[in-house]
């Protein structure tokens, strides 16, 4: 069986096959019928729109039963541990997407499940996300050669994520947080290691400026992420991070700006940029339907 709780699951030319096949999924959405007959279980402990709504139509179109569960409606919510979960899942389910605070929670579910488990998001990684944005840049630039992204913001999941992505497929991936909010040490040892073999360059800074200059992509996502809300004097550190007008000046002429959403207007893009940006900022949170449609025809080939 294989998983996909990693953007590294995939190999390179995975990623591209997949994202090329997003986008003939795009044309044509219920082309595909490879979930025909099985059930996907949705287990949902953290609250979603985006990866909830398209994963649940996405196997729907692929002509699969989707059965959301919430953390609360189970008796995981009750005690019940992981490993006993998942064997017993295995007995009524295909595949599970999950999305919990915990990712070693996720990789225990999926050494106890005997299908493919796809990680919708945990404390370290969102490679669903990553994904779709792949796709996106993909559609906006025609290829991915080249691409230089500039991630501005806290060091989070999706900072993860992208450190790793760029390792993987070869792009430059520069980071941008705040001093003491930095993306996790195993991740940008895992986008080091990448990068020896795709010619990835990876750059962390404390300076939006630095990690702009001459990008063709400025990227962003939330600075107080679902379970840190307690954490009010955060924003505060963020000062000076956040992606305006005055920052795209320093990116390549032709840069886009992108945001995973759900956006905070007014802390991490100004309303300005997001309105200006809205096209592909939508079509970003759209591509999760096609990429993760593809990704799926992929692990239950
Ligand atoms: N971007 C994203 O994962 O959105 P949701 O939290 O709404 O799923």
């Amino acid at each position: 069986k294989r998983d996909f709780l990693n953007i590294s699951d995939l190999t390179k030319e995975e990623v591209l096959e997949v994202i090329k096949y997003a986008g003939k999924l795009k044309k044509d959405r219920f082309s595909d019928q490879s979930l025909k007959g099985k059930s996907i279980g949705l287990i949902f402990m953290k609250p979603s729109t985006r990866t909830r709504l398209s994963f649940e139509v996405g196997v729907y179109q692929m002509g699969g039963q989707p059965l959301y569960i919430t953390g609360s409606s189970t008796q995981l919510s009750r005690g019940e541990d992981i490993k006993d979960t998942g064997r017993v899942m295995s007995r009524y389910l295909d595949g599970i997407v999950i999305r919990t605070y915990s990712h070693s929670e996720t990789e225990q579910l999926a050494k106890y499940f005997d299908g493919p488990v796809i990680n919708a998001l945990t404390d370290y990684l969102h490679p669903c996300q990553i994904l779709a944005d792949l796709q996106t840049i993909y559609e906006r630039f025609g290829t991915l050669k080249g691409i230089k992204i500039a991630y501005i913001g806290d060091g989070n999941n999706v900072a993860n994520t992208w450190l790793i992505a760029g390792g993987l497929m070869g792009l430059n991936v520069n980071v941008a947080t705040p001093e003491g909010y930095e993306p996790s040490g195993k991740a940008v040892y895992e986008a080091v290691n990448l990068c020896k073999n795709s010619g990835g360059k990876i750059l962390l800074t404390n300076d939006p400026v630095e990690a702009v200059k001459d990008t063709d992509v400025i990227y962003t996502d939330v600075w107080v992420s679902m379970g840190q809300e307690g954490e009010k004097e955060k924003k505060e550190h963020f000062r000076g991070f956040t992606v305006d007008r005055e920052l795209l000046r320093h990116a390549s002429k032709k840069a886009i700006v992108m945001h995973c959403l759900p956006a905070h207007k007014g802390e991490e893009i100004t309303e300005e940029l997001f309105e200006q940006f809205s096209d592909v900022i939508f079509e970003q949170a759209e591509n999760r339907l096609h990429a993760q449609k593809a990704l799926m025809s992929l692990l239950f080939k």
